[in-house]
């Protein structure tokens, strides 16, 4: 089969969140199995440094037309990496910024005009190039594509065998826009119904893309389900059980060539289950960088990775921020994103230099420091599709303490001392105290040496490799075709 994966992020050209893990991991998964696959993203300027030499372009001039101009975009011929071809599109005027959704955590405002042209550059070039049995779309800013399938190109002779599945990554990302943004992107307006885009008056692109693909994912069992009701759906939940038949969970794998610390070209030492000596080199290292080597042996290092969103949980911790302090804890911070969390994580650290330490901003090495030198992995999210954090934990033996929801739900276990089996530590409730609690039994296992060191090795048996949801993804694929068929 051939597939061709559109999307906004892909490591290791772009990422902001675990969206780009996936696109970077999956496609090349695919491939292994035996499946042409093609990726396109846009050229954002952070793109351009991984292109040697000159561009090579696979099209020079493609028209997108819009309601009053055209734009015309270029296919960058990325070459072929580990098996997969890469094709970026090239609209200078819309992509060539520093970011790639907006100034700090804000949106662009022609974010619809955006990734509105990157859809449509997609079927123009797969027109072009080669037409695939199946798309494969990620998150809203690929959605319109399925929509612009199955409605402007529906009578394009060369896709009418062709599949469409959309993968939601987080259901409250949704791209909504103006009314009028039907007409600018040369939509009828006849699709601007409540059962089809319109979503509150908002043109809505993931509506637009659960409406119209064949197939639909998500990134875990447990979040399939929850996207379909009224506390997690975003107000999608009706439109996705409407789809309920056509939708299923898939759990993200890890890639073990970047995620695993007996590899891991980021940390001091390296280490396995069967060697544990180096994880306590990689924990100087990241007391080192946060300036905070006056914490002794004995105290339990917390570590956290994250976009500093809503969806993650720290309004909660906020909370119980001070009670924590009191224990006998250490605290690393990365991340960045909406004002009120870094001011919290600043603040925080301000009041506590001693036991508390932040670093504001996105930095691909020190989040691989935090995961190895950590001794637990905090992720109090309200709300989490999949999650990767956690499942990057227990690979490097730090401890997960999740809330029992999405993929956090579904890839921790929690620890049992009778029996000496689970992976970790998860809490219930969307509340401070449960919180609070949760920590508190966790602090009170890693006394005990000999328990916190089989947790430690029961996370690190895991296995979260990308085999088997590739085998799961290329079943949906045939499922999708034979649809179409
Ligand atoms: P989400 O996609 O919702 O942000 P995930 O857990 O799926 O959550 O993936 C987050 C990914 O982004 C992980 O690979 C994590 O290490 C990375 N990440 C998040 N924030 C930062 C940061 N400030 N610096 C470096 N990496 C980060
Ligand atoms: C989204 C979700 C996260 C998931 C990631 C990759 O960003 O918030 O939970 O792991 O996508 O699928």
């Amino acid at each position: 089969m051939h597939i061709v994966f559109a999307a906004s992020e892909c490591v290791p050209f772009a990422k902001t969140g675990g969206l780009a893990d996936v696109v970077g991991a999956l496609p090349r998964e695919v491939a292994k199995l035996g499946h042409d696959v093609t990726v396109y993203l846009p050229l954002y300027a952070r793109v351009r440094p991984f292109l040697e030499g000159e561009p090579k372009y696979a099209a020079r001039s493609i028209t997108i037309p819009f309601r009053y101009y055209n734009r015309f975009i270029g296919i960058v011929d990325g070459g072929k990496r580990d098996g997969v071809q890469f094709y970026f599109v090239d609209c200078p005027e819309l992509f060539d910024r520093p970011e790639l959704y907006g100034p700090a955590g804000g949106e662009y405002s022609d974010n619809a005009e955006r990734f509105g042209l990157f859809c449509r550059a997609v079927l123009e070039a797969a027109k072009l190039l080669e037409v695939p049995e199946v798309f494969h779309v990620h998150d809203w800013q690929a959605a319109l594509i399925p929509v612009y399938l199955r409605t402007v190109y529906a009578a394009d002779p060369v896709f009418h065998g062709t599949a469409v599945m959309l993968t939601i990554h987080n259901a409250a990302y949704q791209g909504k826009f103006p009314p009028q943004t039907t007409e600018q992107l040369l939509f009828p307006w006849d699709i601007f119904t409540m059962d089809r885009m319109e979503q509150y008056d908002r043109f809505n692109f993931l509506k637009g893309g659960i409406v119209f693909s064949d197939m639909l994912t998500t990134v875990s069992r447990r979040y399939a389900e929850e996207i379909q009701t009224s506390e997690f759906g975003e107000q999608l939940e009706g439109v996705l059980r409407n789809r309920s038949a056509d939708l299923c969970g898939i759990l993200n794998g890890v890639d073990y060539a970047r995620w695993d610390p007996s590899v891991d070209k980021n940390l001091a030492a390296h280490y396995t289950p069967g060697n544990l000596a180096g994880k306590k080199t990689c924990r100087a290292d990241l007391l080192h960088a946060f300036g905070l080597e006056s914490i002794e042996d004995a105290t339990p290092v917390i570590g956290i990775v994250s976009r500093f969103a809503t969806q993650k949980g720290f309004d909660i911790l906020s909370r119980i921020a001070d009670d924590l302090v009191r224990r006998d804890v250490a605290v690393t911070v990365l991340g960045s994103g909406e004002p009120i969390y870094e001011n919290f994580f600043r603040e925080w650290a301000f009041r506590h230099p001693d036991k508390v330490a932040v670093r504001i901003g996105y930095d691909e090495a020190l989040s691989h420091k935090i995961e190895a030198g950590a001794d637990v992995f905090l992720m109090p999210s309200r709300y989490e599709p999949c999650g990767l954090n956690q499942i990057y934990s227990l690979k490097y033996g730090t401890v997960p303490i999740v809330r029992a929801t999405g993929g956090l739900d579904d890839t921790i276990e929690e620890w049992d001392a009778g029996k000496q089996t689970g992976t970790g530590f998860k809490f219930y409730g969307y509340d401070p105290q449960a919180l609070l609690t949760e920590i508190d039994q966790a602090l009170k296992v890693f006394e005990d040496k000999a328990a916190w060191e089989r947790l430690m090795r029961n996370g690190m048996a895991q296995n979260y490799d990308w085999a088997e949801p590739a085998r799961e993804y290329v079943k949906a694929y045939e499922e999708a075709a034979r649809r179409r068929a």
